[in-house]
């Protein structure tokens, strides 16, 4: 029930710092440790390339797990599109591990590949919010969100469980592997939860950056660089689909190869600036576009924040910043939706679970 909630999308984001907590406490043992299923760990360990599989949302949760994956437990990962994988499938390593990253547990495209990988012998793992889904009951192995239901068609929670999930998942391998651990992940994920809240309390923040940057507008682009590139893609998803304003995400320093074209007096850019590594050239990015007209929105993260930025995120770990910087671009996006007189929980021409191919 959506109680005191004028929509579900907002009770949803409101709920992650709670589902990060959940998501720490069912991850770990009786001895406080996290942990994982000894046989994904196993099969992890004999992976020699992992292939995750996703579609939407949960496919920008992807490509940050494979950075969690590859720099933690240093495992190679490829992330593909559920409904690409099938047709134009990539050339396969020796001993592959299919992972599955899926909400619902019940998106088609998504069971298509998983068929296909049974059919070639392979083993999958599927993480999804949901026990006892399809695409739970037909891979070898799941590792469950503890989200709770997700109702609102915009996923929000599910994203950063997925997150939480992936970092668990790439933290304890890595210390299966011998590797010395990237950082105190329990403790990090504690930090996450708190700056959640701390997010969650700058509604009226977020409000007027929607009211100030998107109540008239007909395009928006998200800049990043790195893993802030990932979650302007989520950022870019999150407002086309229920503001119907046309959002794009972009690597920074790939516009000056076409993209920058598009760029006209006014329109909106917001650029993530969460790394330190690329802090500066993201901001000679976010010059270049407003040398052309463009109207910034700068967000970042404590420790690298500038005069002039937009809003400033509380410090976490550099690793685990889409955890926090996605949840102003819900945010934005849902207020944006809100002043455009969208229907937010239920947008236009989409349903909660794609059963169809
Ligand atoms: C966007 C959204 C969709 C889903 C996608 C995959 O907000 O919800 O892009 O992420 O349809 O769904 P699942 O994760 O259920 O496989």
């Amino acid at each position: 029930e959506k109680g005191t909630y004028p929509h579900y999308m907002l009770k949803e984001i409101d709920e992650q710092p709670l589902v990060i907590r959940k998501i720490v406490e069912e991850y770990r043992n009786e001895n406080g440790v996290l942990s994982i299923d000894e046989e994904i760990l196993a099969a992890m360990n004999e992976a020699d390339r992992i292939y995750i599989i996703a579609a939407g949302t949960s496919y920008h949760a992807g490509l940050v797990g494979k950075q969690f994956i590859e720099k933690m437990a240093k495992i190679a990962v490829e992330v593909h599109i559920s409904s690409e994988f099938g047709y134009n499938t990539p050339l396969l390593s020796e001993r592959p591990l299919f992972v599955f990253i899926s909400q619902s547990g019940e998106t088609a495209d998504s069971r298509a590949v998983l068929v296909k990988v049974k059919e070639l012998g392979y083993k999958a793992l599927t993480i999804t919010n949901v026990p006892g889904s399809t695409l739970s009951r037909e891979a070898d192995y799941t590792l469950l969100l503890h989200a709770g239901p997700e109702i609102a068609v915009a996923s929000t929670k599910a994203y950063t469980a997925q997150l939480a999930v992936l970092a668990i998942l790439a933290e304890v391998t890595a210390v299966s592997r011998g590797f010395k651990p990237e950082m105190d992940l329990s403790k990090e994920l504690g930090i996450i939860a708190n700056a959640m809240e701390v997010l969650c309390d700058e509604k009226d923040e977020f409000e007027s950056i929607a009211r100030e940057f998107l109540t008239v507008t007909r395009n928006c682009f998200f800049i990043g660089r790195g893993i802030d590139f990932y979650v302007g893609l989520e950022g870019a998803l999150k407002l086309k689909e229920i503001s119907y304003i046309q959002a794009e995400g972009f690597a920074g320093g790939e516009l000056k190869h076409g993209t920058i074209a598009l760029i006209e007096e006014g329109t909106p850019v917001i650029a993530l600036a969460t790394q330190e590594s690329v802090n500066l050239s993201i901001r000679g990015n976010v010059k270049e576009v407003v040398a052309r007209g463009a109207y910034p929105c700068i967000i970042s993260m404590k420790g690298l924040d500038m005069n002039g930025d937009s809003f400033v995120l509380p410090e976490v770990h550099e690793l685990l910043t889409p955890l926090i910087s996605v949840v102003p671009l819900q945010l934005i996006s849902y207020y944006a939706a809100l002043h455009r007189g969208c229907d937010v929980d239920k947008p236009r021409n989409l349903a909660k679970s794609v059963t169809v191919e």
